[in-house]
């Protein structure tokens, strides 16, 4: 028998000692107080075993919210520290976890889930699916040149960490505000400030760029390159002006960084070989916990009307001006798709057509294209 209830206190240790065991994470019991004031132990579950009492599963949620195309922001749970301890894996013990927690928002009143996933095929079958994505590339620094008129002069600055504080978590509030698919990183701040060893994975102490609007933090990592960990601006003018201040970072041959696939770097560059993209990854996995609420949160760049069926539930979706009307509806679905297939397109990951090509959904394809964005959503933080 598996006991499922709300964490406490007393459960904390062990959840740290599992979660660094899960996950093979290189922390230091040091790292126990500051991680715990991340969490808020009433939004987490434990699993215990009944027959000694042994911790064997781990499962909870950030309170986030999250930005849809159109600037509203969603209170959306962030699943997070889920793992089950190898003695009791494949029982079902994270699909009773994922029960309680999703029992749990949606009495919440919270019209969405979110989550990052440690593997492609876990989440899918919980309901969630890949809702953003990135770029991870490398930019050959001694090349790459921004083309003609350069920005300038720069308004970016090096700025030391204490410095930085308040006017990064200021810039990043803004830059939430602004991009669909980013979520909240209120919960983060203190860790993120403290920058403690353990948590730099090899690499150097964060550095910063700052711009009046927008700004840079990197690392320099143990191959010596200039690793982009944030590149968030708020104006076209702030992105050249913070790349043509990373270009300017002499000494490093490489500079890395995650960025939307739709970010201009190659256009902006005289020779666009410069940028190499190395990998594709989902970022961002979503779960509707209430379809018409979710998707009359978002606005839409064109109008239409249609009968979609989402898990085989019928919903009528009426788009005018923009802003949409959903209502659950008897009548026959044009279009039928999954939920995880919806998250696709909900934030504007990915194109209607391109779900089509894949198969993805049943039925008359055309409608769809209201969902089209003219950006692509970004996260933004890790959680
Ligand atoms: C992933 C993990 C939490 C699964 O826990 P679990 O209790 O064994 O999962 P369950 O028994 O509840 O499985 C539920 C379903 O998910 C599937 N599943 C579980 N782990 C899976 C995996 N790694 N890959 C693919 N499918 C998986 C099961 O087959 C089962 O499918 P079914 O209901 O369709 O038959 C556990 O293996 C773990 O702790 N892994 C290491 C940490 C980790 O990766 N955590 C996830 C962080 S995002």
């Amino acid at each position: 028998m598996i006991e499922i209830r709300t964490a406490v206190e007393a459960d904390w240790p062990e959840m740290f000692a599992q979660d660094v065991r899960a996950f093979g994470s290189p922390f230091e019991t040091e790292a126990r107080p500051l991680i715990r004031r991340t969490l808020d132990l009433d939004r987490f579950v434990v699993a215990r075993d009944s027959s000694d009492g042994a911790l064997v599963g781990v499962a909870g949620s950030f309170a986030l919210t999250l930005t849809v195309p159109g600037g509203a922001q969603l209170d959306a749970p962030g699943v997070t520290w889920v793992s089950v301890a190898p003695s009791h894996r494949r029982l079902g013990v994270l699909r009773s976890m994922l029960d309680e927690l999703h029992a749990r928002h949606r009495a919440e009143g919270a019209a969405v889930a979110v989550l990052t996933a440690s593997e492609g095929t876990i989440y899918e079958r919980f309901g969630y699916g890949v809702a953003t994505l990135v770029d991870e590339v490398t930019i050959a620094r001694r090349t790459a040149r921004l083309r003609d008129p350069l920005p300038g002069p720069l308004r970016s600055r090096a700025v030391e960490a204490d410095a930085a504080r308040e006017r990064v978590e200021e810039l990043y509030r803004r830059w939430h505000a602004a991009t669909p698919g980013s979520v909240s990183a209120e919960q983060f701040w203190e860790l993120f400030h403290a920058d403690p060893e353990w948590a730099r994975w090899g690499g150097s102490a964060r550095r910063y760029l700052l711009h009046p609007d927008g700004f840079v933090t990197y690392r320099v990592d143990e191959k010596d390159r200039a690793q982009l960990d944030d590149v968030k601006a708020l104006t076209d003018d702030a992105a050249a002006d913070l790349w043509q201040t990373v270009l300017g970072l002499d000494i490093f041959d490489v500079v890395t960084a995650d960025l939307p696939s739709d970010h201009p770097l190659r256009e902006m560059l005289v020779d666009p070989r410069s940028v190499k993209t190395t990998d594709r990854k989902d970022r961002l996995w979503l779960k509707f916990l209430d379809v018409p609420a979710a998707l009359e949160a978002r606005t839409y760049e064109s109008d239409g009307d249609l009968v979609l069926a989402v898990d085989g539930v019928p919903y009528r979706l009426t788009v005018s001006g923009g802003t949409a009307r959903c209502r659950a509806t008897e009548e026959a679905p044009s279009v039928s798709m999954t939920g995880p297939t919806l998250a696709g397109l909900y934030l504007g990951a990915t194109a209607p057509s391109t779900l089509d090509r894949a198969g993805r959904f049943a039925g008359e394809s055309t409608a769809l294209r209201i969902f089209s964005t003219s950006r692509q959503p970004e996260l933004g933080t890790s959680f």
